[in-house]
């Protein structure tokens, strides 16, 4: 007689208990990866998936979000949407949310993957597999916003050459090359803790909410169905940290060094952010400093790393770097993305009187003293030159070295470190630190003046580099002198739009 098993028993035979101890093979040359690291599991069986979730549970829910999403989408480029924003050179930061992001979606996917092949322990194995499916579901999402973008604005007609090439891309990708190729527990802890419980709240929450707030409904949505998925990614990273806590002491000091480095790592790579957040919208809900101290500074240290302290764990060690950074962060990112305007597929552009009204305010202790009147100076550009050569990137997170020391505004943080006879350069302390940790790792970075002589750019720079790039000059520079912004102003009068609401 079939019996009806309770919802906790199908979870149990549809997901656990179907491993079995290698037979053909020792433990070892099936998981080759699991002594490397130093973590020391006793009781694999301990460990929860703390969504306990089946593979028919995970579609229904996914289904009905992607039904939703895609109304709202139809919906949005049925009404030309795009031309009814507030400002267009808000599809500036979508730009470079789009450069920066994507790329990190999916090679999100292939660590989950990686995490779920290496680690033997069954009770994660299926929130691994969701995550990394997840990772691809938004990889996709995101691609298709901006197919339907490049229909009216430059920069994404040839993305995934540019996605393979553009210097700038060179952050996020760093980023996972450096997760991808340590162990399964470290790319677990690079990811699950730092990537997603620290950062993705900062990164899509007030994204999102600027774009509702400036009229992009399909952004708004893009950023609101990626999230849905988050708080499933946050609970395997949080179970999976207090596991490798709690299983033997031995992996205490091992995880926090992951903590220090993930944490930084992060930090930088989410810089983009700060300017995506506090710049491009024209009208912003919240700003990076406060973002930061609901999301970093309330909720993971004074939250997470409170309740890690009986564990022995204290805070990243260059958390206090971040704190003082908040003030800074997002005018130093401007002030680098306008040094490289000319080669880079977003465009920066001049701050507009509200633009000075509304950082002067929310920056009340630094904007006006070292950047507006700076600004202004420059034609209400964050700066007017704009370099010729080929950045000096930092060997860890790859962003040119042009950070601010935040106790020094007027200096640069760059941090100089020797290594096998050479001279390597960072852009920060936190950075400095990486690098000297393992400078035999760091010292492969891509360094875009080697690749310009070794000739990776072509030979006839800049027009080579162009092509390398995959988008042309104009698709580069300052957004309201632009063709988007001519183009986006005559889609409005072709539609009727500005009368029609007047
Ligand atoms: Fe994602
Ligand atoms: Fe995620
Ligand atoms: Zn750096």
């Amino acid at each position: 007689m079939a019996v009806k098993l309770s919802s906790k028993d199908q979870y149990k035979y549809l997901t656990r208990d179907l491993m079995w101890e290698p037979k053909d093979f020792d433990m070892k040359t099936v998981y080759p990866l699991i002594e490397k690291e130093g973590i020391h599991i006793k009781d694999p069986k301990k460990w929860e998936d703390p969504f306990r979730m089946t593979y028919n549970q995970y579609v229904k829910i996914q289904s009905e979000k992607d039904s939703i999403y895609h109304s709202v989408v139809n919906a949005f480029e049925a009404n030309h949407g795009h031309a009814k924003v507030v400002d267009s050179r808000w599809y500036e930061g979508v730009k470079a949310f789009a450069v920066a992001v994507q790329p990190a979606e999916y090679q999100a996917h292939r660590l989950m993957a990686y995490i779920g092949r290496n680690i033997p322990i069954e009770a994660i194995r299926f929130a691994t597999f969701a995550q990394a499916i997840d990772e691809l579901r938004h990889a996709q999402i995101e691609i298709k916003h901006y197919a339907h973008m490049s229909k009216y604005y430059d920069g994404l007609h040839s993305y995934a050459k540019t996605n393979e090439n553009h210097w700038f891309n060179t952050v996020p990708k760093s980023f996972f090359e450096d997760a991808l190729s340590a162990g399964p527990f470290e790319a677990l802890m690079a990811i699950s803790f730092s990537f997603e419980y620290c950062f993705t709240n900062i990164l899509f929450l007030p994204f999102a909410s600027s774009a509702a707030a400036v009229g992009d409904e399909h952004f708004a949505a893009t950023g609101k169905t990626v999230q849905s998925d988050e708080s499933r990614h946050m609970a395997l990273g949080m179970s999976a940290l207090k596991m490798l806590l709690e299983e033997d002491d031995r992996n205490v000091p091992i995880v926090q060094k992951w903590l220090d480095k993930w944490y930084w790592r992060a930090y930088r790579m989410f810089s983009v952010v700060s300017v995506i957040v506090d710049y491009y919208p024209r009208i912003r809900p919240i700003s990076w400093k406060k973002a930061f101290e609901i999301y970093i500074e309330d909720q993971v240290f004074n939250g997470l790393f409170k309740d890690l302290r009986k564990y022995g764990i204290r805070l990243p060690l260059h958390a206090e770097d971040s704190i003082k950074e908040k003030e800074h962060y997002s005018h130093a990112t401007m002030r680098i993305l306008d040094h490289y305007k000319h080669a880079n597929v977003f465009r920066t552009f001049k701050l507009q009187p509200d633009d000075y009204e509304w950082l002067a305010s929310e920056y009340p202790n630094t904007f006006d003293q070292y950047y507006a009147s700076y600004y202004k100076r420059q034609g209400d550009h964050a700066l007017a030159v704009t370099s010729p050569g080929i950045p000096s990137v930092c060997k860890v997170c790859q962003i040119p070295l042009e950070f601010v020391n935040p106790d020094k505004p007027t200096q640069q943080w760059t941090q100089y470190s020797e290594y096998n006879g050479d001279i390597h350069m960072t852009c920060s302390p936190g950075c400095k630190h990486l690098f000297e940790s393992e400078p035999q790792k760091y010292m492969q970075m891509w360094w875009p003046a080697e690749a310009y002589v070794s000739g990776e750019f072509g030979e006839n720079v800049p027009m080579d580099l162009f092509k390398y790039l995959a988008f042309s000059p104009e698709e580069a520079g300052e957004h309201y002198s632009s063709r988007d912004r001519l183009r986006w102003l005559q889609y409005r009068q072709v539609i009727n739009f500005d009368k029609r609401f007047k």
